[in-house]
């Protein structure tokens, strides 16, 4: 049943291709967005959408915040973003003009459930992604998008995540698309998306150098993952993976965040896990190296493809194929994913049942 892979979580790290295609199959064709599952909601889209309000959890939350970035960037719709334990007691501004975006992959977690709740006596929309069909967000949700990626069993969310993000994309590009306008530079993200799967397989080959570096980084009791715009929520997931799995302490920041505080921590017992592509925020993101490796921290990269300058920035650094900077969350989510699951299995741990975690939390 797992396929002839160790764990659960590597078989559906790899599966990520197929996972991947199935979600985005008959959502986007030839760069256009078609999801059927908000027709319902069209007309409220065009007339009445004044706010979009994301409510996840874990790592359903860090693909919400990614559609953030995007809408930030691509749409003029004002978009909030709250945790769900947070936002079911925080009194969240929603209203009839609002669309809440609920992200489940179990459909079952029980602040979101709530988080829903609430927003619907507001008046607000509800639309859910989620991967379990019938469960129990999506059946109160005015909409449901299934991420028909299979089962994930390993309790850590992977193949699920980067479906997450991928029809997010698209359910961003349908509501730009319904409201101002879609542009060639977003259907050329969505046709970046229909290529991922080919460029998924050229990611996971990276496995190999990914064990190496887990070698030589499975001694440390910390790690600090970093990132700019996109590049963000892409560290906050990398730290958590590694936490979640391989009980090291990881923390997630903005790299800009780093003076103003953590950059106290770093030293030679305190690496740095940079998300630095070749995108508009390369530049700033080499200073925050330079700033790490001035306090003798360890550093590994990942960027893009033919960066050779690399090389004199960070200790190590593994390559991703060039892509559009809102699609590195996407091509890098193996790397991270890779780079803690070898870091657990050489820590002699099981990744499919981390400690304290269940795979569905329906208890608050
Ligand atoms: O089923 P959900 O997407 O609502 O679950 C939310 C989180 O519990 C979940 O993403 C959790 O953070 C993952 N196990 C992390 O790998």
């Amino acid at each position: 049943e797992k396929g002839g892979y160790d764990h659960f979580m590597l078989k559906e790290i790899n599966e990520q291709p197929e996972a991947l295609k199935a979600a985005i199959t008959g959502r986007i064709k030839n760069g256009e967005p078609v999801i059927s599952e908000i027709n319902n909601i069209e007309e409220f889209i065009k007339n009445n959408l004044k706010k979009i309000f994301i409510v996840a959890c874990g790592t359903s939350y860090h693909a919400g915040l990614t559609f953030k970035y995007f809408m930030n960037r691509y749409s003029k719709i004002d978009v909030d973003i709250e945790v769900a334990s947070e936002f079911r007691y925080m009194n969240p501004h929603v209203d009839e003009n609002t669309l809440v975006v609920a992200i489940s992959q179990s459909g079952e977690t029980i602040d979101t459930l709530e988080g829903i709740r609430i927003a619907k006596e507001k008046g607000a929309k509800v639309i859910t992604i989620s991967n379990v069909y019938g469960s129990t967000i999506p059946r109160e949700s005015h909409g449901a998008i299934y991420m028909n990626t299979g089962p994930e069993i390993g309790v850590a969310a992977t193949k699920t995540y980067t479906a997450q993000i991928a029809i997010l994309y698209a359910l961003g590009a349908k509501i730009i698309e319904l409201t101002e306008g879609l542009n060639e530079e977003i259907r050329g993200i969505l046709k970046g998306i229909e290529k991922m799967p080919e460029i998924y397989k050229e990611v996971l080959k990276l496995n190999e150098k990914i064990k190496e570096l887990a070698r030589e980084y499975v001694k440390y009791q910390h790690m600090m993952y970093i990132g700019r715009g996109f590049g963000y929520p892409t560290a906050l997931e990398g730290a958590l993976k590694l936490k979640e799995i391989s009980y090291i302490h990881a923390a997630g920041y903005q790299a800009g965040e780093l003076k103003h505080g953590p950059i106290a921590l770093l030293d030679e017992q305190f690496p740095v896990f940079a998300i630095i592509p070749k995108d508009s925020l390369y530049e700033k993101m080499k200073s925050n190296l330079m700033e790490s490796r001035a306090r003798n921290a360890n550093i590994i990269a990942i960027t893009t493809k033919g960066n050779e300058e690399i090389k004199q920035l960070a200790n190590e650094y593994i390559m991703v194929p060039e892509t559009h900077e809102a699609l590195y969350p996407l091509v890098m989510a193996p790397v991270i994913q890779l780079f803690s699951y070898n870091v657990a299995v050489l820590r002699k741990l099981d990744p499919d049942k981390p400690r304290n975690l269940a795979k569905s939390v329906t208890v608050e």
